[in-house]
C-alpha cells in the first residue's frame, strides 16, 4: 500500500466540527417534544427503601411522572437481573451510597432537578463496610477467566528463591479508589418516534453494545432501536457498560410516549464505576548483581456484593522480566459500593505502579542503576505462557527515552540533587499494555465521483479513530483525505467492538483495509478493460493506487483514473463489506504487548514537601503509528492521568456514612494546566509483520501504565522518603 497519510501527523479530520460546536454530544440533541429526567440518589449505602412519597415532586406544575421501583413498567428480562447485577429501580434494596432510586420527568431540566429534591425516602438501614482494609479477611479468589488464570500461574518455586536471594525487597502498595471524570458526563436522548421505536443518542463506548442492552432489558427488535454515539467526549471505560441514564431514559420514554433525556450531575457522576481501591504485596529476590530470583506478587481489589468485578493486576512481570521463580495471587474482597469498572489501562496501571516502584527500591537494595536492573532482567519471551513476541523494542525505548531525559547524568543518591530550595528527583519505571484485537466489519462504498465513504460501528472517545480510519482508506485506494469520509458510532452500522483496551486502531483498521481492498480489486478488474489503459496484462501487484488513478508502479503514465474507470464501467457505485479478526493460532503462538520507559523529573519543596512533576519523556514502542500526532495526543492524556495518579487523584469515603466525600472538583483533584509542564513523547520504530495486516498495535492505555511509578520512584530519589500509598501528597512526604 502505499502510504501518502498513513504514518503523517495529521489533524483531526472530526476536529473542525469540535470546536465550532457542530458536532453533538448525547445530552445536545434537541428533539421535538423532549423531557427533562433527573435521579434521585440513595442517601444510604445499604438498607431498603420502606416508603417513597413522589406526591409532593409529582404535584409541581410542569412535572410528568415520576418513577419508583413501585410503579416502572414491568420488564421480564430486566426483574430476572441477569444482564447487570445492579440496575436502576429494580426493587427496594439499596446496594450502594448513591444508587438511582427515582427519576423525577419534567418539562425543564430545571423543574426535574428541583422536584426530585421533594422526593421522600423513608429506609431501613443495614449495617455497611466501606473500607477495603478491613475486609482483606474476607477476600476471595474471584470466578476465573481465561486471562487472569494465565496471569497467576506459579513458576518454580518463588518463596524459597526469595529466602535464600542475596538482596531482597518486600513491601505493600497500596491506591486508592479513582473516579471516571470525562469531560462530557453521561447521559442519553432517548429520542422517541411515535411507533414505538427509539433512538438513543447515548454517551457510550459502543453504540452496538448499548443497543443489545436495550433489547435485552426491554424487548426491542434489532430495528426498534437505535443507539448513536456520534461524538463522545472522553470515556476512558466509564462508557464501557450501559449506564444508569441509558434505562431510566429509554424507561421513561416508553411510558411516556415522548423523548425524555437524562444527564448525570458531575456529583452523580461519583455513583458510576472507579478504579477499585487495591493493596497489592510485592516479594523481589535477587542475587548480588541484580538478576532476578524471585517474584512474588499479592494483590487485593475491592469489588461489590453485586458482582465480581476483576483486573489483571499481576500478569505483567512474568510478561517483563526473565525470572525463573514467580509465584502470584489476585484476589477481591466485597464493600458496600456500586461494582468498580474498567478505567484507563485497568490492571496494568495498578499493577504497574506497585512492581515498578518495587524493582526500583530492589535496585537501590542491590546497589544498581534501575534502569540497568531492568536490562539485566529484559526478558526475550513472556513467561506467562513460554510465548515469543510478536514485537518487543522495549530495548530501544529505555535507550531512546534514557538519551532524551538525560538519565546518565543523574547522580544515584537520594536527596543528592537540589536547585534552590527545590529538592531534584529522577525516577524511572516500564509500561506495559497487551496488543489486542477483536472482530470487526467495515463498509466501503466508492461513488462515480471520486468519493469514498467507509464507516463501521466503532467509536471515537476522543482517540482519533474518525481520523486514522480515514487515514488508512484514503491510502488504500489512493485518494485525497477529502474525498474520503468516515462513519462511525451508530448501531445501525457494520459491527465493531466497543472502543476499548487500546484495541481499536488494530481490529477496525483491518476491517477498513479490507473492505478497501476488496473495492480496490474491483477497480482494478475494471481498469484493465479500459482501452488504452496499458492495464490489460497487469496484476494487482502490479499496480499503485495514487491520486484517484490506478497506474502501473513502474511506469505511471499508464494508467486510467478511477472515476474514469467507473465510468467505463457504467457503475455509480462499487460497496464492499468486510470482516477482520486476528488468526487464532497467532494468540496461541505469539504474545503480544505495547512496551513503554517513562522518565520523570520531580522538584520537592524542601519546605513544603509538594511534588511538580516538571519533566516526563515516554518512549513508547506499539507497532506501525498510524498518525503520530494523535498517537502523541494519546500518549500525552495517559501521561497526565498518570500525574493525576501518582500525585492528585483520591476518592475518599466516609466509612460512618458509606459513602463517596469528595464528589465534585472542588474536592477530587485531577491535575490543572499548572500541574502539567514538560512531557515529551517519543514513538520508537517498531516492525510488527505478525499482529495484523496494519502492523499497529494501539496506543491510549500505555501512556498511563508505570507512569504513576516514575512519579514514585523520582519522589523517593529526591527526598530520600518512600511513599507506598498513593497519591503522594504532602503529608506523606512529610512524616
Ligand atoms: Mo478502556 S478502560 O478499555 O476504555
Amino acid at each position: 500500500m502505499t502510504s501518502s497519510y498513513i504514518g503523517q501527523p495529521l489533524n483531526r479530520v472530526d476536529g473542525r466540527a469540535k470546536v465550532t460546536g457542530e458536532a453533538k454530544y448525547a445530552a445536545e440533541y434537541n428533539v421535538h417534544g423532549l423531557a427533562h429526567g433527573f435521579i434521585v440518589s440513595s442517601t444510604i449505602a445499604r438498607g431498603r427503601i420502606v416508603r417513597i412519597d413522589s406526591g409532593r415532586a409529582a404535584s409541581v406544575p410542569g412535572v410528568l411522572r415520576v418513577f419508583t421501583h413501585e410503579n416502572r413498567e414491568h420488564l421480564p428480562s430486566y426483574d430476572r437481573d441477569d444482564e447487570h447485577s445492579f440496575l436502576p429501580l429494580r426493587d427496594a434494596k439499596i446496594h450502594f451510597s448513591g444508587q438511582p432510586i427515582a427519576l423525577v420527568v419534567a418539562e425543564t431540566s430545571e423543574l426535574a432537578r428541583y422536584a426530585a429534591s421533594l422526593v421522600q425516602v423513608e429506609y431501613s438501614h443495614e449495617p455497611h463496610v466501606m473500607d477495603l482494609n478491613t475486609r482483606r479477611g474476607e477476600a476471595y479468589d474471584p470466578k476465573e477467566d481465561e486471562d487472569s488464570a494465565s496471569s497467576t500461574k506459579d513458576r518454580g518455586d518463588a518463596q524459597s528463591a526469595f529466602t535464600h536471594a542475596a538482596v531482597r525487597h518486600e513491601a505493600e502498595y497500596t491506591h486508592p479508589c479513582e473516579h471516571h471524570n470525562p469531560m462530557e458526563m453521561h447521559a442519553t436522548t432517548a429520542a422517541w418516534h411515535g411507533d414505538g421505536k427509539i433512538t438513543a443518542y447515548e454517551k457510550t463506548q459502543g453504540a452496538p453494545r448499548s443497543q443489545k442492552y436495550l433489547m435485552k432489558v426491554f424487548g426491542f427488535k434489532k430495528d426498534e432501536v437505535r443507539v448513536i454515539a456520534s461524538y463522545v467526549g472522553g470515556a476512558f471505560g466509564s462508557g464501557l457498560r450501559a449506564e444508569h441514564q441509558l434505562f431510566l431514559s429509554v424507561l421513561a420514554a416508553r411510558e411516556l410516549a415522548r423523548s425524555v433525556r437524562v444527564t448525570l450531575t458531575r456529583q452523580q457522576m461519583f455513583t458510576i464505576g472507579y478504579r477499585p481501591w487495591s493493596i497489592q504485596r510485592l516479594k523481589l529476590g535477587a542475587g548480588a548483581d541484580g538478576a532476578l530470583h524471585a517474584i512474588g506478587h499479592d494483590a487485593l481489589t475491592n469489588t461489590s456484593r453485586l458482582e465480581d468485578y476483576t483486573e489483571n493486576d499481576v500478569g505483567w512481570s512474568a510478561a517483563l522480566y526473565n525470572c525463573p521463580n514467580i509465584k502470584r495471587s489476585y484476589k477481591v474482597a466485597q464493600i458496600d459500593c456500586y461494582t468498580p469498572a474498567d478505567m484507563r489501562a485497568p490492571g496494568g496501571a495498578t499493577g504497574m505502579y506497585a512492581i515498578e516502584s518495587a524493582m526500583d527500591e530492589l535496585a537501590y537494595a542491590a546497589g544498581i542503576d534501575p534502569l540497568e536492573l531492568r536490562l539485566k532482567n529484559y526478558s526475550e519471551k513472556d513467561l506467562n505462557e513460554d510465548k515469543p513476541f510478536s514485537s518487543k523494542q522495549l530495548r530501544e525505548c529505555f535507550r531512546q527515552g534514557a538519551q532524551r531525559f538525560g538519565w546518565a547524568k543523574r547522580n544515584p543518591a537520594p536527596r543528592s540533587m537540589r536547585e534552590g530550595n527545590e529538592l531534584i528527583g529522577w525516577g524511572m519505571a516500564t509500561g506495559i499494555w497487551e496488543a489486542m484485537r477483536l472482530k470487526a466489519s467495515a463498509r466501503a462504498v466508492l461513488t462515480y465521483d471520486g468519493k469514498l465513504d467507509v464507516a463501521s460501528a466503532t467509536t471515537d472517545i476522543g482517540t482519533g479513530t474518525y481520523t486514522i480510519m480515514t487515514q488508512i482508506a484514503a491510502d488504500t485506494l489512493g485518494l485525497r483525505i477529502a474525498d474520503v469520509t468516515f462513519r462511525l458510532g451508530d448501531s445501525t452500522l457494520p459491527p465493531a467492538p466497543i472502543q476499548g483496551g487500546s484495541f481499536t486502531a488494530a481490529s477496525v483498521g483491518p476491517a477498513v483495509k479490507a473492505a478497501c481492498d476488496a473495492v480496490r480489486e474491483k477497480l482494478f478488474k475494471l481498469a484493465r478493460n479500459v482501452p488504452d489503459s496499458g492495464l490489460a496484462n497487469a496484476k494487482i501487484e502490479d499496480v499503485a493506487f495514487v491520486d484517484g488513478r490506478i497506474a502501473l508502479a513502474r511506469d505511471p503514465s499508464l494508467g486510467v483514473t478511477i472515476v474514469g474507470a467507473m465510468r467505463y464501467g457504467n457503475l455509480k457505485q462499487i460497496e464492499e463489506v468486510a470482516k477482520a479478526e486476528l488468526a487464532e493460532d497467532l494468540e496461541k503462538r505469539y504474545a503480544m504487548y505495547v512496551h513503554s520507559a517513562i522518565f520523570a523529573e520531580v522538584r520537592v519543596d524542601a519546605d513544603f514537601g509538594s511534588v511538580r512533576v516538571a519533566r516526563v519523556v515516554n518512549a513508547v514502542a506499539a507497532g506501525r503509528i498510524l498518525n503520530p500526532k494523535t498517537a502523541r495526543s494519546q500518549v500525552l492524556g495517559g501521561v497526565v492521568m498518570g500525574i493525576g495518579m501518582a500525585l492528585h487523584e483520591e476518592t475518599l469515603a466516609d466509612h460512618d456514612l458509606g459513602r463517596f466525600m469528595t464528589h465534585n472538583f472542588a474536592d477530587y483533584h485531577i491535575p490543572v494546566n499548572a500541574d502539567v509542564q514538560d512531557i515529551d513523547v517519543i514513538f520508537v520504530d517498531e516492525r510488527d509483520d505478525i499482529i495484523n495486516p496494519l502492523g499497529v498495535k494501539g496506543v491510549g492505555e500505555i501512556g498511563i501504565v508505570g507512569t504513576a511509578a516514575a512519579i514514585a520512584n523520582a519522589v523517593f530519589h529526591a527526598t530520600g522518603k518512600r511513599v507506598r500509598d498513593l497519591p503522594i501528597t504532602l503529608d506523606k512526604v512529610f512524616t
